[in-house]
């Protein structure tokens, strides 16, 4: 039985791995990782990350043809295939700190392959790197005096958390660049007949290697900027009176531009889009491309002023003041559908608040436990609450920071009727019936639209 293992076991490479024993179910999948809770959680009940669709997926393979374990050097020695799904942040030390891609943990990965190697292997590089990794990892990798030759792939995935089950059933498009050499074409279509055992043929994208890492960055940087530029539209829309939701149906309309990505929100967060702008912009820097480098950034700066704007409406909209008064936080999660928390826009704005003295009440179904860890240093400032009803008794303001759909079918009356009055409510997702809410009394302030105050 041929044996594919997966390093690192996280949001890409649980679920990845996961696809890949189902569809693949002649291979042995393996998936290693030096975090011991983190495997020991993938073995159990509960697994170390949600996702819908997920659980049943580990389960349908789990101890069949996939596995997790720690045994690093093992997994290796027998692989055949192995995929490097782990983190790259950016970097906080050194040359290009706050903005350039850490790819210490891919680096020291690349030299356990060649440590624990005993025969030829195809690397498929699934993290999401700069420019030109593959080729400085292949050289890594090739300086071994063993006489093992490694093929390094760029294989970057583009699921999306939230719909990762669905995204990796059923890719927009599998990418796979390779060297244009004998060597590289042959190990391109190694990996190629691997997704063809469920993905069709015309959705395999080969490329050379750095159009492939080049187009993950770009990927994240357009859709980003999509969220930057409708979000830019919420601040003119608020003066003037139009409808930020009217003009995205009208642009989205236009078959040239499609209708996705035009939501306003109260910013991106997430681990990937900042880091992965950032990480461009910095390339851009280093090769002199100064306009480009700053076009770039300032979809993360716009990202930056929609949640400090946020914050500032909701002081100016309550008396300039919200120190000692309960403000219930609905929705800590970057997004819906995840309990993922890294670079959630809720991240700034509870720091923001508890700044200006306000009594931070959080309530989220799946990101309780990520946002007591990514408040730790102020968790003596905050309240954590699963129930949302009970986050909002006594609260003098409500803000929605994820659109989760349970809070649309919220009981809003009875949630009324136990908050301080005036009550506020700031729909920093714009997912509620605002005109309803300001019939039950609530002062109303969505996104891009006109308030509704009493
Ligand atoms: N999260 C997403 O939605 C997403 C989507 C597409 C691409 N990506 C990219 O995929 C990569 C992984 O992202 P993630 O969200 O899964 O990160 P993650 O932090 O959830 O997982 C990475 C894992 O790698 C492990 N690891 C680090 N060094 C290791 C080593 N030497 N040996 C074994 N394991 C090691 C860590 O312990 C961790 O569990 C990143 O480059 C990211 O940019 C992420």
């Amino acid at each position: 039985m041929k044996m594919i293992l997966g390093i690192g076991a996280g949001y890409v490479g649980g679920p990845t791995m996961a696809m890949i024993a189902k569809k693949c179910p002649e291979y042995k999948v393996v998936v290693v990782d030096i975090n011991q809770d983190r495997i020991k959680a993938w073995q159990s009940e509960n697994l170390p990350i949600y996702e819908p669709g997920l659980k049943e997926l580990v389960q349908a393979t789990l101890n069949r043809n996939l596995f997790f374990s720690t045994d690093i050097q093992e997994n290796i020695a027998k692989a055949d295939i192995i995929f490097v799904s782990v983190n790259t942040p950016t970097k906080t030390f050194g040359t290009g700190a706050g903005k350039a891609a850490d790819l210490q943990y891919w680096e020291k990965t690349a030299r356990e392959i060649v440590r624990f190697s005993s025969s030829d292997k195809i690397i498929v590089e699934k993290s999401t790197v700069p420019v030109r990794t593959a080729s400085a990892m292949e050289h890594i990798l090739n300086a071994n005096d063993k006489g093992i030759v490694f093929d390094v792939l760029s294989n970057p995935e583009f699921l999306a958390e939230g719909t990762a089950i669905q995204d990796l059933e059923k890719p927009d498009r599998v990418l796979i660049g390779g060297q244009e050499t004998e060597r590289g074409k042959k190990a391109i279509s190694s990996l190629v007949e691997l997704y063809t055992h469920w993905v069709p043929k015309e959705k395999i994208l080969t490329t050379n290697v750095w159009s492939s890492e080049l187009s993950k960055l770009a990927a994240n940087a357009f859709l980003a900027q999509r969220i930057s530029s409708i979000n830019s539209l919420t601040a003119f829309c608020e003066l003037t009176g139009a409808n930020v939701h009217e003009v995205s149906k009208a642009i989205g309309m236009d078959s040239r531009l499609g209708s996705r990505f035009l939501c306003p929100s109260v910013g991106f967060g997430g681990s990937c889009f900042k880091k992965d702008i950032l990480n461009l912009v910095y390339l851009c820097q280093h090769y002199g491309l100064k306009e480009v480098a700053g076009y770039w950034e300032q979809v993360v700066l716009m990202n930056e002023y929609q949640r400090k704007r946020f914050v500032q409406k909701m002081l100016n909209a309550m008396f300039n003041t919200v120190a000692s008064k309960k403000i219930a936080i609905f929705g800590f999660a970057f997004k819906a559908n995840t309990g993922d928390t890294r670079e959630s826009s809720a991240i700034y704005i509870c720091r923001e608040l508890t700044e200006e003295h306000a009594r931070v009440v959080i309530t989220d179904p799946k990101a309780l436990e990520n946002a007591r860890i990514d408040l730790k240093d102020i968790e003596e400032k905050l309240l954590f609450e699963p129930d949302p009803y009970k986050a909002a008794d006594g609260a003098h303001a409500i803000a929605i920071l994820t659109e989760w759909d349970c809070y649309r079918s919220l009981d809003y009356k009875k949630i009324y009727q136990s908050m301080e009055k005036p009550a506020f409510i700031f729909d920093g997702r714009n997912i509620l019936d605002h005109q309803e809410l300001f019939e039950i009394g609530f002062n109303v302030y969505p996104l891009g639209k006109t308030s509704l105050i009493h």
